[in-house]
This record gives structure tokens, sequence and C-alpha cells, in this order.
């Protein structure tokens, strides 16, 4: 850490998020304070066939990253010099994607001389409650994305212990899922969680994974949709699309709520984070803040720009990462899979 005299210098680190379709740049103080941030979303290229197609995600972030990177040092008033480390969001995600930022970020730190910090995609999302309110533990932090559903206890700063996750589909991908069965446009979560609020609970829906354990499960919930759409497709059945993502929210947003109450207790965690691209969902939002009230935990949700990807969580965790001593050399490759450690 940069100390001179008894005063800690302010960091300033510039992070780079390219692991999906969203290509960005921000640059943060000291893990708390955002500076500036660029994010150039690909959502209108991909919503043509239904999701994300990977070569052309990977297109056009080599179309984007430099002037992301540019736009960025531009809106922050700031040039590479003014920049202490570089953090990258090394995986996991789509490896094409991943490798032009990472590419970008090894090049920034190899011409001007910075420490290049490795941060795994997940450990952004929890820090994007750092540039919320300061992180304090034990804490629990409730990962929902389009790629994750788990729970990670952590102790301190950086330690991360996941304690449970999903056995099969993550949340993100299975509402996307039954968006895409109800003719809903990509990305379909936000829009299933939008009518959710005008239907009401009239469907009947299997409760996944009710059990003892910390897990979860959502594909038997997924299935349990698709085929009673198309059932009532066959019946000549109009399906009353409010009233089904009413259910189905009902039953995703509970089984991760029933979960999340059994660890907080039995954990004794004090502090209670929600991360990742469904802590925008207004219904698991509302769930978890009632939850803490009940429990009497402290609770951070991100505001929605911090929920999908970006750039901003990258370089808020790449400066508990750097306090944490993690540095990467011009060897570090992207990992389209990695355990959060
Ligand atoms: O974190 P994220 O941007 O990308 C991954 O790292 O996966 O999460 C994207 C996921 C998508 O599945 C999207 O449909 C879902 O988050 N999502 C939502 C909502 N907003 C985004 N799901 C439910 N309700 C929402 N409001
Ligand atoms: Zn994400």
């Amino acid at each position: 850490m940069c100390v001179m005299g008894d005063t800690m210098k302010d960091l300033y680190i510039l992070g780079i998020e390219s692991s999906c379709d969203e290509t960005s740049v921000s640059i943060v103080k000291n893990g708390t304070e955002e500076i500036a941030t660029v994010i150039s979303s690909q959502i209108d290229v991909h919503k043509d066939y239904g999701g994300v197609v990977p070569e052309i995600a990977s297109r056009h972030h080599v179309k984007n990253i430099t002037m992301v990177l540019e736009e960025c040092l531009e809106r922050a008033k700031m040039t590479m010099d003014d920049v202490d480390a570089i953090a990258i969001t090394y995986g996991p995600g789509l490896i094409g994607s991943l490798l032009v930022g990472l590419e970008a970020a090894k090049t920034l730190s190899f011409v001007y001389q910075k420490p290049l910090i490795p941060v795994h995609h997940i450990a952004g999302h929890i820090y994007a409650n750092s540039l919320v309110k300061e992180m304090k533990f034990p804490l629990l932090a409730v990962v929902v994305s389009g790629g994750h559903t788990e729970m990670i206890e952590m102790k301190d700063h950086y330690q991360f212990q996941k304690i449970g996750g999903t056995l099969d589909d993550a949340i993100g991908e299975c509402y996307d899922k039954v968006a895409r069965v109800m003719d809903l446009e990509y990305p379909g979560g936000p829009k299933v969680d939008h009518l959710s609020v005008e239907g009401e609970d009239t469907y009947s829906l299997p409760v996944p994974l009710n059990d003892d354990s910390y897990n979860f499960s959502f594909s038997g919930l997924k299935s349990a949709v698709i085929n009673l759409v198309h059932n009532e497709e066959q019946r000549g059945n109009e399906i009353r699309k409010a009233d089904l993502a009413c259910s189905f929210q009902k039953v995703a947003v509970s089984s991760i709520i029933r979960k999340v109450k059994k660890a907080v207790q039995e954990k004794q965690i004090k502090y209670l984070v929600l991360a990742g691209g469904v802590a925008a969902n207004k219904g698991l939002r509302k769930a978890m803040e009632d939850l803490a009230e009940e429990l009497n935990v402290d609770i951070t949700i991100p505001p929605m720009k911090y929920c999908t990807d970006n750039a901003t969580m990258i370089a808020a965790a790449g400066y508990f990462a750097y306090l944490d001593g993690r540095r990467a050399d011009l060897t570090l490759n992207s990992k389209s899979q990695d355990t959060l450690q």
C-alpha cells in the first residue's frame, strides 16, 4: 500500500470489464468513490438473436474498447499517469470477450508500468456494495446473476467462502428462459419482473429444493413453466402472462430468501449484501430488505446502475484486491470458469 509519512495516499484504480456483452472502463478512488465510468452495452446487437452471441460480442468489444477507455479518462479529467493500478476481470465469462479486456489491461500495465490486479467477476459484483456503504463483517453476499446463484460468506475483505450455490441453472438464466417461452424480448429478466407487478399469483408451480442445504435449483422451476405454457398452448388456452410472471417470481424469490434466512441465522451473519444482475429485481430487493428487518441485520443493495455488468465494481474490488496484495504479471490469462477465492 502507498503510504506517505502517516497519511495514506489516495489510490485511483482503473477497472476494465468485458466478460459478457458490456464493454466498460471506470476509475474509482479508494474502492469507494466513483470518479468516472463508461459502459458500452451491446443489448441492441444481441436482441435479434434472443441472447448473447459470443463471436459477435468479442468483435464489438474489439471495436469499442479504445473509445470507452479514452472517454472514461476524458470524463475523469485524468491521464494514465494519474492511475495507480489497473484492475481487470480475468474471468469467469465468455472467453473471447474476456480476452479483449485482458489484452487492453495488459498493454496499459506494460506501457505505463502500472500494477495489474486480477479481479474475479463475482468479486466485482460483491464489491459494487462498497460504492454504496462501507462493508462490514461477518458478511453474507447473495450473488444472483445470469451465470451465478451463490451465497458467499466473508469474514473480512477479500476472504470468500462459498457456502452454497445452484446445483443447475442460475436464477438469471431461469428468468431469461421463462421470458423467452412467454415471448418477451431479450433480456427477459427485467421484463418478467416488470410484468409480475401487474399480475396475481394464480399458477401453481413447484417449490425448488425445499431442503436443509444452502443450495439452490432452478431447472425444475424453469421446466415447469415451459411445460405449463406448452400444455396451455396445446389446449388452445391463452396464457395470462402477468399472472404467470407473478407466480414464477414469487416462487423464485422465496426459494432464495428461505436459504438466505437459514444462512444468516446459522452463521451469525451481521451484514447482508445483494449482488449481480438479478439484484435489480424489485421483488427480490423488497424481500431481502424485509428479511434484513425481520432478522435485524444490516443490508446493502446496490443501485440499479451497479447491478448489471460495469467496470465501477471491478475497480472497487480491484482496490481491496490490491490491499490484499493481489497482483498479476503479463502471463495472466482469461478463464471462462473459475472459483472465487
Ligand atoms: O450480472 P449480469 O449483468 O450478467 C452476468 O454476470 O450474468 O446479470 C444478467 C442477468 C440476466 O439474466 C438478466 O435477465 C438478469 O440478470 N436481470 C434480471 C433483472 N435485471 C437483470 N432478472 C430478474 N429481474 C430483473 N429486474
Ligand atoms: Zn455479471
